[in-house]
């Protein structure tokens, strides 16, 4: 069986925390596909949440994870394509909600926001939780 593949990408800001998510991924033994930025020169984070964005969306990747300074900018362009459901996660709790209510394809963290290690728990989370369909695959199917 071939390894699920997590498309990741960031901005200038979040480059140092993606770099970081990026090796704990692949420790984990996730396929990844790392859609930059590489390194620390200043870039639109628009451009890396809709180049992520339409990976997810076409299937290329089962899920994605998304960094910028505070998380915001990043997820607004993703949650740009209907088929993405981006959550901004500050905590292993919003990431685990945002699994079994939102049945999210994204986890958004803002590096100036959320710690290395609180961001790392926060993948760990997401990855490891379904959804819980019932009442909420209804409202998810109402974000169109
Ligand atoms: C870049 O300075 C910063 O604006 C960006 O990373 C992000 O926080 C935008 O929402």
């Amino acid at each position: 069986m071939s390894a699920i593949k997590i498309a990741i990408a960031s901005d200038h800001a979040g480059y140092p925390l993606k770099r970081e998510l990026d090796e704990e991924l692949q420790r984990l033994g996730y396929q990844v596909l790392n859609l930059g930025t590489d390194g620390p020169d200043s870039v639109d984070y628009p451009d890396f949440g809709h180049a992520l964005a339409e990976r997810v969306a076409s299937g290329e990747a089962e899920l994605g994870v998304l960094v910028c300074g505070t998380g915001i900018g990043i997820s607004i362009a993703a949650n740009r394509n209907p088929r993405v459901r981006a959550a901004l996660c500050h905590d292993t709790t919003s990431a685990r909600l945002s699994r079994q209510h939102n049945d999210a394809n994204v986890l958004v963290l803002g590096a100036r926001m959320t710690g290395a290690e609180v961001a790392m728990d926060s993948l760990r989370v997401f990855l490891d939780t379904p959804f819980e369909g019932g009442r909420h695959a209804r409202r998810v199917a109402k974000l169109g």
